[in-house]
Formats: structure tokens, C-alpha cells, sequence
């Protein structure tokens, strides 16, 4: 186990569901920012860094049907399927490390909220892209939500790199078209503010 699995395993261990900042009851941002890149019940909507996320359950209730989420944490996952019940079984569940993984399918929509930005190390973050590339069809759509400029240097404890839409699609390279981007203050369970800056970019 590497230490970044064994640091996530121990947050989704020790920690509810409203004892870390990044719960979202209501995913609004990610919802809208998917429907509006034309995702149908059909398509294959990948959640990278999805931890226990109530993202799939909100995906589901909308009638998205053909849903993966992919976590480094094992026991996010069992969280997520756990309270999802009988519905998990139609969900695909990849415990994994982004960095190392090698994409088996191909996927319509490429969701992260709060993962990529923990990619402080430009190699790791060239092995996210790599596989970003590898994983979304042509016209398919890239979701990333990341700390914005103005949001908090750390998350989890952990360093983060914090973007506008200009530095994360320099970031991604060529072959990723900016649609739409908005920042989001995100309230944590406890009441204090984060900015987020989310990016869509239409696959080439
Ligand atoms: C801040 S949490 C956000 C969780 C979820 N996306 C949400 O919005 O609620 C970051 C998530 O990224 C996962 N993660 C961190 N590094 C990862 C990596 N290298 N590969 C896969 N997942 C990773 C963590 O386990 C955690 O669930």
C-alpha cells in the first residue's frame, strides 16, 4: 500500500461522511456541467476520485444507467456502495490508483471533483492526462472541478496546485476544447467557504 492509499484509507476509516470538508449533499455543479455536455441515460460517465461521493446516487435518480466510480480508497468505495444498497449493483466500482491505472473501457464523460488538484508533481500529473487521453472517446467530455486561485493550499492535509481555466486546460495540452468553465463556493459541512473552480472541455 502506498502512502496515499494508506492516507485515504484512514480518512474514509476514522471519518463521517460530514467530518470532511469536500461532502457535498447536493453535487448541483457537477449535475448541471454533465447534463449540459449532452451525457443521455446511455452514456458511460466514469467519476474519477469519486471517494463516497454522493454524485452517483444523484447520477442514478436522473437516469444515468451506465455509471463507474474509481477511488484510490477501497473503503470509499464500500461506503458509497454500501449506502447506495441494491443500486450499486448496476454501478462499475474501480479501486485504484489514477496515476497507475489502465483504462479497460471507454468512456463518454470524465468526472473529478477534488482529485486531480492533490497532483503536485508534474509527472504524476502527465500519467493522469495519459490516461485521460486513453480513456474518453473523441467528443466526449472532461469535468474537472480543483481548488480555484483563491481557495485553500491544502485539502485533507494534504498540498494541492489551484487553477483557473486557463492553467488547467494548459495543463491537460491539446486535445482538450474548453465549453464552459464557473467557480463554486463550496460551503463545508461546518460552514466555511471553499472556492472551486470547475472546467467542461469537449475531448479531440
Ligand atoms: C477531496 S476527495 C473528493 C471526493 C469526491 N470527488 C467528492 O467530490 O466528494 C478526493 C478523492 O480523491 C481520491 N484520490 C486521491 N488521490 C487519488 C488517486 N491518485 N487515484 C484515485 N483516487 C484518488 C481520494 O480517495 C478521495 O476520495
Amino acid at each position: 500500500m502506498t502512502d496515499r492509499t494508506a492516507h485515504w484509507q484512514t480518512v474514509y476509516t476514522t471519518k463521517t461522511e460530514t467530518e470532511v470538508s469536500w461532502h457535498q449533499d447536493e453535487p448541483a455543479t457537477s449535475l448541471r456541467l454533465i447534463r449540459e455536455a449532452g451525457a443521455g441515460p446511455s452514456s458511460r460517465i466514469i467519476d474519477v476520485g469519486g471517494g463516497a461521493s454522493r454524485l452517483v446516487d444523484a447520477l442514478l435518480t436522473a437516469g444515468y444507467g451506465a455509471l463507474t466510480v474509481l477511488d484510490i480508497s477501497e473503503a470509499a468505495l464500500a461506503a458509497a456502495r454500501a449506502r447506495l444498497g441494491a443500486p450499486a449493483a448496476t454501478v462499475g466500482w474501480i479501486a485504484a490508483d489514477v496515476r497507475r491505472w489502465r483504462p479497460q473501457a471507454s468512456y463518454d464523460v470524465w468526472h473529478d471533483r477534488a482529485a486531480f488538484h492533490f497532483l503536485t508533481d508534474a509527472v504524476d500529473r502527465e500519467a493522469y492526462v495519459a490516461r485521460l487521453r486513453s480513456a474518453v472517446v473523441p467528443g466526449g467530455a472532461v469535468i474537472i472541478g480543483t481548488f480555484a486561485l483563491d481557495g485553500p493550499e491544502k485539502c485533507s492535509g494534504l498540498p494541492v496546485v489551484r487553477y483557473d481555466a486557463q492553467s488547467l486546460a494548459g495543463t491537460l495540452g491539446t486535445g482538450f476544447v474548453l465549453q464552459d468553465n464557473c467557480t463554486e463556493a463550496h460551503r463545508t459541512p461546518w460552514g466555511s467557504v471553499q472556492k472551486f473552480q470547475f472546467c467542461r472541455f469537449q475531448a479531440c
